[in-house]
């Protein structure tokens, strides 16, 4: 029984698993999946494309059935207490065949608002005020099919902040959205937190997930594959990082060879931004020897934590190895 129990978590995932069958082919979008996700707190899922996140997702808004396991939004089973469920949460995605095409954007707002049964002057001014805040006002009247892509994406925010549910659940929520439209995005959801709301964000952009998560659980093949707040996954990797600010091209093919040299390989060029993820650190005072050699000097040379994208991609990188 789920009913009357006070739940700790807004989320919870016990031992969730989604397979897919297609032909043939099995395939596992979401493999085992144990996690929580506290009250009031900002959660997102990061990783790659196919990573299983939309699937996730689908299951902790009701719209498909896992093939094992549970999620209990607010202490209530997705499986046994669908209705609740779905009365706690706002869910927004990029998929565009939940809104009407002939219908204008505010008709959409209007009907998916009344189905959330909000009373019709509260809905309206409601509806109003965020178009207006999304910088959607003026285009109200035209119908959905019209819009373009971030504008449907627009929309689909609003309507899941149309209830003013305890959970909101986005999918994607900066893509294909203006840097105004991220900006006022970014603003609403720091809001929604401070109001005391719980929101899970899938993402593959990392500068967001860092710039506004509690905590990131990264996700790969179905299954998470490292938890934790921004910092303690930064330093999960207990790896340095050896940078050069400013790398002339003609010394690049030196830089790169004296590190091959000494097994490490891991580095990114980007413009004259050098780095390189070392694996082994005990070699650092003959690295830095051999590149002094090859024209850097020391002062040149700095020795850092990785950033998010660097343990992210060497988070990814060990799995890789350790699935081979
Ligand atoms: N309805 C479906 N039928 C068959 N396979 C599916 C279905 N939905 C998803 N998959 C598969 O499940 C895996 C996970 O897909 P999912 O959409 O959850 O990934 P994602 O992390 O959201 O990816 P993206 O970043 O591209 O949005 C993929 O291999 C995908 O092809
Ligand atoms: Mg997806």
């Amino acid at each position: 029984m789920t009913t009357g129990r006070k739940s700790r978590y807004a989320v919870e995932a016990r031992k969730l698993k989604k397979v897919f069958r297609v032909g043939k082919k099995r395939i596992v979008a979401n493999d085992d999946i144990s996690l929580h996700i506290n009250k009031g707190e900002i959660y997102s899922i990061l990783g790659p494309n196919g990573a299983g996140k939309t699937t996730f997702i689908k299951i902790v808004s009701t719209l498909i059935i896992p093939t094992s396991g549970d999620v209990l939004v607010d202490g209530r089973s997705v499986l046994k207490d669908e209705i609740y469920v779905r009365s706690c949460i706002g869910l927004s995605t990029g998929f565009e065949r939940s809104f009407y095409y002939r219908l204008s954007g505010y008709q959409n707002l209007l009907f998916f608002g009344s189905l959330y049964g909000i009373p019709s002057r509260k809905l309206v001014s409601r509806i109003n005020l965020l178009l207006e805040e999304f910088g959607l006002y003026q285009w109200r009247s035209v119908q959905y099919m019209k819009y373009s892509t971030g504008m449907k994406k627009k929309l689909s925010l609003i309507r899941a902040l149309l209830h003013d549910p305890k959970v909101l659940i986005f999918d994607e929520p900066m893509s294909s959205v203006d840097p105004e439209s991220t900006v006022k995005l970014r603003e609403v959801i720091t809001d929604l937190k401070q109001k005391g709301k719980t929101i899970l964000i899938a993402t593959h952009n990392i500068r967001e997930a860092e710039a506004l998560s509690d905590r990131i659980a990264i996700m790969k093949n179905g299954r998470i594959v490292a938890e934790g707040s921004p910092f303690e996954l930064k330093h999960l990797l207990k790896k340095k990082v050896l940078r050069i600010m400013q790398v002339n091209k003609d010394k690049l093919n030196a830089v790169k060879s004296v590190l091959r040299r000494y097994g490490e390989e891991n580095f990114t060029v980007s413009g004259k931004k050098f780095s390189c993820i070392l694996d082994d650190t005990e070699l650092l005072p003959d690295i830095i020897a051999a590149l002094n050699e090859a024209g850097i000097a020391p002062s040149e040379i700095l020795i850092d934590d990785p950033d998010l994208e660097e343990a992210f991609v060497s988070i990814l990188k060990e799995e890789e190895s350790g699935l081979s």
